[in-house]
């Protein structure tokens, strides 16, 4: 069966990463920015690990440079999104990119992204909310900067606050503060840990930042302790098999902890990441699920219906996006 046309919610999207290769390049033509190193002779975006993936997906960043270009990148990502089922996306934006975390500006980039959203949702019937990102190898310094951008801009479109960036680099301790002030904005939390960090890292995002999903996660599976807790708390994983296989995690996804941990009754859902970074997109992650798991349409209904519970949105949204669920 083809899940293309299957109802689906994204929770883990990071926005420049959704980027199709073609509109990064065809920008960085008009503004003539040098984008050596970025793409393979296919055309695709070319890294070796997960510190140079960062590094070429900050380069890749460079050729956004005005509300304009974020307008643009939003037309195109959800496009691609709703071509693939997704109904409702939560996509993570960094201030560090949208306006060097200037309040006004990242304002400027915020209601651009947001127009296009709602045209989108008009002509396309997707839904897109944003979770405003600090990034962890910036630092806390700057992580507190982004805290205010997302604080001040909290509402009914931003409505939570996360950390990616390298796992490697500080701890989730670090940032306490930065989540403290998203948390008293009244901001829904949510962090990277337990993808290139180890159990320790969600035991760590858990207590020291108490967000109520986790970016990955999935190396959980290594502590039994941590998995039961993680299923009677309800803590949500955000669960990327596509990027964690690229990226040498598991082997491929018949390896992957996912089917475990749902059995373990832990809140998983699926997202793809950095789609075209890691070749995927939502489709092929629920074919490549069905493979290795013989997931079904039951399997994948109760998936989206545990990524609708988990998304941070208002009340009015969840139940019709439930209900969108339901009569299909
Ligand atoms: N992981 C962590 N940080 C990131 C990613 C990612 O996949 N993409 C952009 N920043
Ligand atoms: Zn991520």
């Amino acid at each position: 069966m083809s899940w293309r046309s299957f109802p689906k919610a994204e929770l883990h999207l990071h926005f420049e990463g959704a980027a199709p290769p073609a509109f990064i390049r065809g920008l960085a033509k008009e503004k003539s920015v040098d984008l050596t190193g970025v793409f393979d002779e296919r055309g695709s975006y070319a890294f070796r690990d997960f510190p140079h993936f960062l590094q070429v997906y900050e380069a890749a960043t460079q050729v956004l440079q005005t509300p304009r270009d974020y307008q643009r990148l939003t037309r195109a990502v959800l496009e691609e999104c709703a071509e693939n089922g997704v109904i409702y996306a939560e996509t993570f934006l960094s201030p560090d990119f949208c306006g060097g975390r200037d309040l006004h500006a990242w304002r400027d980039y915020l209601h651009a992204i947001q127009e296009e959203a709602d045209r989108a949702e008009r002509e396309m019937g997707i839904t897109l909310r944003g979770i405003v990102t600090c990034i962890r190898h910036f630092g806390p310094d700057k992580a507190r900067e982004t805290a205010i951008c997302a604080a001040e801009t909290a509402g009914d479109w931003i409505t939570g606050f996360g950390m990616g960036g390298n796992e490697a680099i500080g701890r989730q301790g670090d940032f306490i503060w930065a989540f403290d002030c998203a948390r008293e904005a009244g901001l829904r939390l949510t962090t990277h840990a337990g993808e290139f960090g180890g159990p320790d890292s969600v035991w760590q995002a858990i207590n020291d930042l108490r967000v109520e999903r986790i970016g990955h996660g999935v190396r959980a599976i290594e502590d039994p302790r941590l998995v039961e807790t993680l299923a009677e708390t309800g803590v949500v994983l955000e669960t990327c098999p596509g990027s964690n296989v690229t990226l040498g995690l598991y082997r491929d996804f018949a390896s992957h902890p996912i089917a475990r941990l749902r059995d373990a009754g832990v809140n998983v859902t699926i997202s793809t990441d950095d789609p075209p970074f890691f070749h995927t997109t939502m489709t092929r992650e629920f074919e490549a699920l069905e493979q290795a798991f013989g997931w079904t349409a039951d399997d994948f209904a109760e998936l989206t219906k545990t990524a609708i519970n988990a998304a941070f949105c208002d009340e009015g949204t969840r139940a019709r996006l439930l209900k969108r669920l339901e009569s299909t």
